[in-house]
């Protein structure tokens, strides 16, 4: 039996980077693509200490060149001759309240967390619908089940996501095609520190939010954070399960946020949130 395939983006840091090490660990041949070739040193050195390096491809992939998608993974099933799991993991979170992001933030936020993942799944799907088979993991967040405040076009990008992998998932399982979302709650990774990009208006303190946006800094430096080995231990696991759930909560806090959504009444609901974050 040949090796199986996993393409993961975004393999430079956090849950993309881990991912492709635990896959490999589980037997995968990974290719893990990444922006900017000139950060793979991180993921090559944890890819040495755990043994794994000769199973892990590391290519150059930005999900938003569109154009270069469907070529590279053609090439990818040239020379491995299958693919068997995309973990669409790539994606940054554009921050700050809604009145102060200007529509090309909110644009580009869609671009990388939406239209990129569409772009390699549209890519990957005639490989995986002549083999009958492949798993489509969608790293998407707890934001994309429950609005976020101060990441009002990031729990977008992610709530579009849902709705466009929930109704792709029912169109190709008789296929054999499995395609599974997992949200993850708040865990450590670069996403609250280099991803998170603060929208122009929202830092300057001619922004009527500017107090408001200082004041949400602090709550969400002090939120804590998991481990994002969970995260990546349970996309595993999905990549290993011939027959995955639609959805994966990971974290404590993202099955907390979600039950408390289902059973409170909305305005109670935001009533905590905003004394939590001490909104007013
Ligand atoms: N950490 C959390 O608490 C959390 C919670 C819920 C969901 N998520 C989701 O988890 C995924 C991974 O994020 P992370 O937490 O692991 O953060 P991270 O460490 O910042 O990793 C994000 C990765 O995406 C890459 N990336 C960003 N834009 C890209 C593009 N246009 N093309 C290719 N790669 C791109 C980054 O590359 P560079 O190194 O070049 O910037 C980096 O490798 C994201 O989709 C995020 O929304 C994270």
């Amino acid at each position: 039996m040949p090796d199986k395939i996993a393409l993961i983006t975004g393999s430079s840091s956090g849950f993309g980077l881990l991912t492709a090490i635990e896959l490999a660990k589980d037997g995968f041949r990974v290719v893990a693509s990444m922006r900017d070739l000139g950060r793979r040193q991180f993921l090559d050195s944890a890819a040495a200490a755990a043994g794994v390096a000769d199973r892990i491809d590391v290519r150059q992939l930005n999900v938003t060149d569109f154009d270069a998608i469907p070529a590279f993974i053609d090439t990818l099933v040239r020379e491995y001759g299958r693919l068997d799991v995309l973990v669409n993991n790539a994606g940054f979170a554009v921050a700050g309240f809604a009145e102060d992001l200007k529509l090309d933030e909110i644009r580009l936020q869609f671009e990388t967390n939406f239209f990129g993942v569409v772009a390699m799944t549209k890519a990957a799907l005639p490989t995986m619908r002549r083999q009958r088979s492949g798993h489509i993991i969608q790293v998407s967040s707890i934001s994309g089940l429950h609005g976020s405040v101060t990441i009002s076009s990031y729990s977008a990008s992610k709530h579009a996501l849902e709705g466009w992998s929930e109704s792709l998932r029912m169109e190709v399982s008789s296929l054999g095609i499995k395609v599974v979302l997992v949200e993850p709650g708040a865990f450590q990774t670069d996403i609250w520190t280099r991803g998170a990009v603060m929208g122009e208006q929202a830092t300057k303190h001619t922004s009527p939010n500017f107090q408001r946006s200082l004041r949400m800094r602090e709550s969400v430096e002090k939120l804590p954070k998991r481990d994002p080995i969970e995260v990546a231990r349970t996309i595993a696991a999905v990549a290993r399960n011939p027959n995955p759930k639609l959805r994966y909560l990971v974290g404590r806090d993202a099955k907390v946020q979600l039950a408390l959504k289902r059973i409170l009444p909305w305005k109670w609901h935001e009533k905590v949130i905003a004394n939590f974050l001490k909104l007013d």
